[in-house]
């Protein structure tokens, strides 16, 4: 089942377990502020490989139960066999994390003790060429983490209008110039075609000559891939709806890797939220003043992890005080 009704809700059947691809970034930390019932309903609402559920699966006892959303299928089926051996716990679903109170009912679940996301690309799309996200690799320009929904990255960037080009290049990961960037693909698309990744490396290479360095082209990457999947938009929605599905006391925990999306997270700590089944008055506490980051050791095993932020939040009711 997904929100727009395409896949089914299934199970895990318990089939052979296989190695999890993508390395889960800070899993300890996660499992630490975000486990506090070991009977509890979790929601991992971006199961990917499923190393981050698995953890979590593994943390409590046989009678907690883990939802897990993707809107990739190919991670669903990852996740699949990666968690089978957990058979009735894992409920794996076809969904963007921002319909999760429409996939809740179809479990019978009007609350959770807690919900995880861990914001972006799984490494194992990224070295995927078919599914275009990597500068590195020739594929067809895609980007879509549901390949069956939306526009492709080839096609956005053939109809964007300027400003909006170069709106999302400013709010992506780059530093360098987003007009000069934007310039570079406008002037490329009057002449030539725009279809696969090695198109767009040359185009920036092309417009930008030196400046177009690893770090820029897989920030503008990162960029597009954003825009692409609306995931700013999605975030926000997420982000409005899911401490009303938490229960008292359950934790909102949330790996981002960008600035964007922690200015977003952050900013939970500010909103005064309203159960609207109970009118009830609550807010979301951070557990610590700062994000929480990787060690060093792990940032030496796992690039991925240099960047990312953990912020946990828990709902508690408002008080006068608080
Ligand atoms: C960084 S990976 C998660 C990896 C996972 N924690 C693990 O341990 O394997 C992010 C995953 O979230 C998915 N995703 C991104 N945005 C999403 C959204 N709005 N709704 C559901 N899934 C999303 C991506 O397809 C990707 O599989």
């Amino acid at each position: 089942m997904s929100s727009s009704g395409k896949s089914p809700l299934s199970r895990c059947s318990p089939t052979a377990v296989r190695a999890v691809i993508h390395a889960p970034v800070m899993v300890r930390e996660v499992v630490a502020v975000l486990v506090t019932r070991a009977d509890g309903r979790y929601v991992d609402g971006t199961v990917g490989d499923g190393g981050h559920a698995q953890a979590i699966l593994d943390a409590t006892q046989s009678s907690s139960q883990l939802l897990g959303l993707d809107r990739d299928p190919e991670a669903l089926r990852a996740a699949g066999e990666a968690l089978a051996t957990y058979g009735e716990r894992v409920h794996l679903v076809q969904s963007d994390f921002a319909n999760l109170a429409d996939v809740l009912p179809q479990l019978g679940w009007e609350r959770v003790d807690g919900i995880l996301l861990d914001l972006g690309l799984r490494s194992s799309a990224l070295d995927d060429a078919q599914r275009g996200f990597s500068f590195q690799l020739d594929g067809p320009l895609d980007m879509r983490f549901d390949p069956w929904e939306g526009t492709p990255a080839r096609e956005l960037l053939r109809r964007i209008n300027p400003s909006r080009l170069e709106q999302l290049l400013a709010a992506g990961t780059t530093r360098a110039s987003p007009r000069a960037i934007a310039r570079a693909i406008l002037a490329w698309r009057r002449q030539e075609r725009l279809e696969r990744t090695s198109d767009l490396v040359a185009c920036l290479r092309r417009g930008l000559g030196r400046r177009a360095t690893p770090k820029l082209l897989s920030s503008v990457f990162a960029a597009v891939r954003m825009e692409v999947n609306r995931e700013l938009a999605g975030l926000d929605r997420a982000l409005a709806t899911m401490p009303e599905i938490l229960g008292t006391g359950g934790i909102l925990c949330v790996l981002s890797y960008q600035s964007q999306e922690d200015r977003r997270i952050k900013q939970l700590r500010r909103t005064p939220f309203r159960d609207p089944r109970t009118g009830e008055r609550f807010r979301l506490i951070p557990l610590e003043k700062r994000p929480q980051q990787a060690l060093p050791e792990e940032v030496r095993r796992n690039r991925r992890a240099r960047s990312a932020r953990l912020r946990a939040f828990q709902r508690v009711p408002e008080t006068p005080a608080s």
